[in-house]
């Protein structure tokens, strides 16, 4: 089996792959099954959480691909319940345990809790770093504002931000202040949940290239150096998220598909964390 590679981007000293496989909803045997298939055909970046309860098998995947561990990019994240400082480090030691590995080579806060003081959780996201538990540390769903915040408290270099970004919403503000602090933006929802794929402006761009919507939608997004961990369930469909790196969007096509940005672009419902207005 022809096996792709796959370029990274480098972040505050992490080198993160540019196309990671998002887990979120994968169960049981399916999951396993996934992971394990997408290791064997050149994925080297897997994206779970705690919330996911898939960590399990997701440490399944990796072992039955019998890919090295060191090769593979492993996130993990902490639940906002958890933020707590004692809280987070047994969180983040009970992930290691279901994923069965001594260390993840990131640990992400999921989403900001406003119950909690950020320098806390961050202090003990910044310990659990120095414990070897994981390589590097970030956050998830953090605004401008709150990066600003993470960054003046953080006893250890943030790597990332991941947040929901696809061609239907504009994340401009959010990449420039990652940019600011050489932080990667890692985007979840990259196909906009398969909405991409039913897209005819972005299909018209893909038969130019003889590509698919998806596939555009991706390719849109790594062109920027913006990391991509688009879900599959399909087997079939994790080399077509795979090839992504062997055709160019036009500078003209860039900024066409930057024009399908919406206000309500937003698919994640963010009220469900119990998110005040932040910004
Ligand atoms: N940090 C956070 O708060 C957060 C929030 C949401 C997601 N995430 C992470 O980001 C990952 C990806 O985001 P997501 O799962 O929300 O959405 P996504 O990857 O944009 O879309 C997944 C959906 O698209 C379909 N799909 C996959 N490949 C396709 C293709 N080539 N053509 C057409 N449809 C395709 C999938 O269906 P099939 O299964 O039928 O292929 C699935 O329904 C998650 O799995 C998770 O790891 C993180």
């Amino acid at each position: 089996m022809e096996v792709m590679s796959i370029p990274s981007v480098k972040a505050n000293g992490a080198t993160i792959p540019l196309l990671g496989l998002g887990t979120w909803d994968l169960r049981g045997r399916t999951c396993t099954r996934i992971v394990e298939h997408a290791l064997r055909i050149g994925y080297r970046h897997i994206d779970t959480a705690e919330m996911y309860d898939n960590e399990r098998e997701v440490g399944e995947g990796l072992r039955a691909s019998g890919i090295k561990r060191s090769d593979v990019f492993v996130t993990t994240k902490i639940w906002p319940d958890h933020f707590a400082p004692r809280e987070l480090e047994r969180a983040a030691r009970e992930s290691l345990s279901r994923l069965r590995l001594s260390e993840v080579d990131l640990l992400l806060l999921h989403w900001p809790n406003p119950r909690i003081p950020l320098a806390d959780t961050l202090g003990a996201l910044g310990q659990v770093k120095r414990e070897g538990l994981t390589r590097h540390i970030g956050v998830s769903n953090f605004t401008v504002a709150l990066i600003e915040q993470a960054v003046a408290l953080t006893t250890e270099p943030l790597v990332c931000d991941q947040i929901e970004y696809h061609p239907f919403l504009d994340q401009s503000k959010v990449i420039a202040a990652c940019r600011k602090h050489d932080m990667a933006v890692v985007a979840y929802s990259p196909i906009a949940r398969g909405k991409a794929g039913d897209d005819r402006m972005l299909a018209r761009i893909a038969a130019a290239h003889d590509k698919t919507a998806a596939q555009v939608s991706l390719r849109f997004l790594v062109q920027q150096s913006i990391v991509v961990i688009p879900r599959t369930s399909k087997a079939e469909r994790l080399a077509e998220n795979a090839a992504i790196f062997d055709f160019k969007l036009s500078p003209q096509e860039m900024t066409e598909i930057a024009a399908l940005a919406r206000r309500d672009g937003r698919i994640i419902d963010w009220s469900y964390s119990g998110r005040p207005n932040w910004d």
